[in-house]
């Protein structure tokens, strides 16, 4: 089962896939946190990756890309923020790694910001909350495993312009792209994420899998 994510900055596709996740057992393979561990452990790709994101724009290809083959050697996943534009999708199909079904979450840029401005994550295991939507029990602490939830420097209102342009730019022709080969699902995501979810495992093609 090869699931790739698609949608914009904030649209809910971190949150949907760690529901896909928990319930078909697929690996969430997410771009955005690869970088931000790789950072972390002060990787020198993570290094070079670290400006780029902190300004809104895409980390260049090969640094993406490096990182992201060592973790593509299964064969149920669920793809969040990879690939991000044409290249990208040409370095996916040469290593024969084909996408069974794409899952383009549609949300209104008024919505995106509220979501993306009130984002907190936890430190230890990276679980998203939202101050307003969905909020930890205790202030400013994970549910989880108690560890402290902290905002993404690339969560301010500045950058998320920039990562909506870049989004506009660079990765939306890909809708278009899988929309063509047939294996583009769009799906509504305004609402919360119980509703969206449940549009996802309706579809025929989730139906068929086994799921909780
Ligand atoms: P990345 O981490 O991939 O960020 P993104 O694509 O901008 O997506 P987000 O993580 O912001 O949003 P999301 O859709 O996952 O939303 P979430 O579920 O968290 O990338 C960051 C940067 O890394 C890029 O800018 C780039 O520099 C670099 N990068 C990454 N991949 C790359 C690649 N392939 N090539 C080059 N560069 C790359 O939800 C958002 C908030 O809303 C949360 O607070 C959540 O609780 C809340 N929420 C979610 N769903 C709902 C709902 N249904 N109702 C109410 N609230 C909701």
């Amino acid at each position: 089962m090869k699931i790739l994510m698609m949608g914009p900055p904030g649209a809910g596709k971190g949150t949907i896939a760690e529901m896909l996740s928990e319930n078909f057992g697929v690996v969430h393979l997410s771009s955005g946190d690869i970088l931000r561990d790789a950072i972390k452990e002060n990787n020198p790709l993570g290094m070079k990756a670290k400006a780029f994101m902190e300004k809104g724009v895409l980390v260049p290809d090969e640094i993406i890309i490096e990182l992201m083959k060592e973790k593509l050697n299964t064969d149920k996943f669920v793809l969040d923020g990879f690939p991000r534009n044409l290249a990208q999708v040409k370095k996916l199909e040469e290593a024969n790694i084909g996408i069974d079904i794409v899952l383009n979450l549609q949300v209104d840029e008024e919505t995106i910001i509220s979501r993306i401005s009130g984002r907190r994550i936890c430190e230890k295991c990276g679980k998203i909350y939202h101050l307003k939507n969905m909020p930890p029990k205790k202030n400013g602490i994970c549910d989880v495993c108690g560890g402290k939830l902290y905002q993404r420097k690339d969560d301010k209102p500045q950058t998320i312009k920039e990562r909506l342009n870049t989004y506009k730019r660079q990765t939306e022709e890909l809708i278009k792209y899988y929309g063509e080969k047939g294996i583009l699902k769009n799906i509504d995501a305004g609402g919360n994420k119980e509703t969206t979810y449940a549009k996802i495992t309706d579809l025929e093609w989730l139906k068929k899998r086994r799921y909780k």
